[in-house]
């Protein structure tokens, strides 16, 4: 049996099935269709207050904001869920503003993200009356201004800052190293003059500095780096204005398991280790310490959520050396989870609806798409006896998963169900023909 419950989400259990929180894997498929992505409600909103709690216990006065990093995952719902527990949220286009203010999400606890915010985009946010906006470029300096002198607003601005960090992870999801689109590099004197250049305009107010190192990190010492970098130009910016910004953002990418073995970050430990960081480091320059925030998204997000797929053939492949590779093919596909052709991303996957007593033999798992490289799971032991009709479970696909998915060959994306105490509801209804169809003229 393979059942590991610590990739699984908190209210998932092993019976004769697998349930989530008390719904079973047959049910869910029986009564929503297949695929379907599953998101443990009390785990997702449990894990956004952990992130809370922690930056709260470490940082005590000290403490900022966690905004919820939506990009990870984000539906009205979800944004619900954010707002409850108390938390911020992280929106890096008009469209996931949208989302925000469909369900009337406190606009002051909305910080603006983006490398290329359109002005109409911007426009929104100023009118929206949102917390802040990370301005990333000398251009959307001027855009802000402009935009929010127009409306004769002052609006808050953080600056995203590149510290130079080769951050150990995916090149595509590292993200403060000096080659790279985002914020303005420290070590070029860019994020300096960005500084100046904000002080220079009155419709806008810095309030802050942000950095995010980049994705799927469980190494401390990344962000210690990047916060002791960021800390010099805070004690720069004192020295030069005699005025202390308030607020430190560290930024998201903390790390979670997706496979039987690895751990993830443990938030209470993080934030302790970067407490201790950040004092010493603010100690060491002579600065106060700022308001610490972050933006957590896939590790809130990512250990939620299940996929289910229907398992729809199987096929035995005979490899060079007389081994057998046997293809387990699904109803989804790379467009319901595009990381591991795109970030080489792992996943494991059990079987949902039964138990076997067979035993396990190669397996790939691959969708529907007509691609060679639709792969969910290249290589992973299941039982023998899978057979179309079984359900397939893939844990940990919270994060960039539903998000990211596409309408590759016309499939339409599948339905997002909650469930909590027993209880299973839609939240994002599954993509129907009609819908796909809506849009051509
Ligand atoms: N804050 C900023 C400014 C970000 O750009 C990101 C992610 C986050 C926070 C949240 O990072 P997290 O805590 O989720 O690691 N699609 C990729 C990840 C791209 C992340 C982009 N920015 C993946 O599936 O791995």
């Amino acid at each position: 049996m393979s059942f590991t419950p610590e990739i699984f989400s908190a209210n998932a259990s092993f019976d004769s099935e697998l349930s989530i929180a008390g719904v079973s894997a047959g049910t869910l498929i029986r009564d929503f269709g297949s695929p379907l992505f599953v998101v443990d409600e009390a785990d997702f909103k449990s894990r956004a207050f952990s992130f809370k709690t922690a930056l709260d216990k470490h940082f005590g006065i000290h403490a900022g904001n966690v905004y919820y990093a939506s990009k990870a995952f984000l539906n009205k719902e979800i944004a619900r869920w954010i707002e409850s527990v108390g938390i911020g949220i992280d929106v890096a286009s008009g469209g996931e503003l949208a989302v925000a203010l469909a369900v009337n999400f406190p606009a002051e606890r909305i910080q603006v993200h983006g490398n290329n915010k359109s002005e109409a985009e911007i426009e929104k946010a100023v009118l929206a009356g949102v917390g802040a906006i990370v301005v990333d470029s000398f251009h959307e300096i001027e855009r802000v201004a402009r935009v929010a002198a127009s409306h004769k607003k002052i609006q808050k601005v953080f600056i995203r800052v590149t510290p130079g960090i080769e951050a150990h992870t995916h090149e595509f999801i590292a993200t403060a190293h000096e080659d790279v689109k985002f914020g303005f590099s420290l070590a070029s004197g860019a994020a300096w003059k960005a500084i100046e250049e904000i002080e220079s305009e009155k419709s806008l107010k810095l309030v802050g500095l942000h950095s995010h190192i980049g994705s799927q990190i469980f190494d401390a010492a990344g962000f210690g780096v990047a916060a002791e970098r960021v800390i010099g130009l805070l004690a720069k910016f004192r020295d030069h204005y005699s005025d202390e910004l308030p607020e430190l953002d560290l930024g998201g990418g903390f790390g979670v398991a997706y496979l039987p073995g690895e751990e993830s970050v443990n938030a209470d430990a993080v934030l302790g280790e970067l407490a201790s960081i950040v004092t010493r480091e603010c100690g060491n320059v002579g600065i106060r310490v700022p308001h610490i925030s972050i933006e957590p998204g896939r590790a809130i997000a990512g250990p939620t959520t299940t996929t289910l797929y229907t398992v729809g053939t199987t096929k035995n492949i005979e490899l060079d050396g007389g081994d057998t590779r046997r293809y387990i093919a699904v109803d989804g596909g790379f467009t319901d989870n595009m990381r591991p052709a795109l970030y080489d991303a792992k996943y494991h996957a059990v079987l949902a609806n039964r138990i076997s007593t067979s035993h396990n033999v190669s397996s790939r798992i691959v969708g529907k798409h007509c691609e060679s490289g639709d792969i969910i799971i290249r290589e992973i032991e299941l039982p023998e006896d899978i057979a179309p009709g079984d359900i397939l479970a893939v844990p940990v696909t919270g994060a960039y998963g539903r998000q990211m998915a596409s309408n590759y060959n016309h499939l339409t994306r599948p339905a997002v169900i909650a469930v909590i105490d027993g209880n299973a509801r839609i939240i994002v209804r599954r993509e129907t023909e009609a819908d796909l169809l809506a849009l051509d003229i």
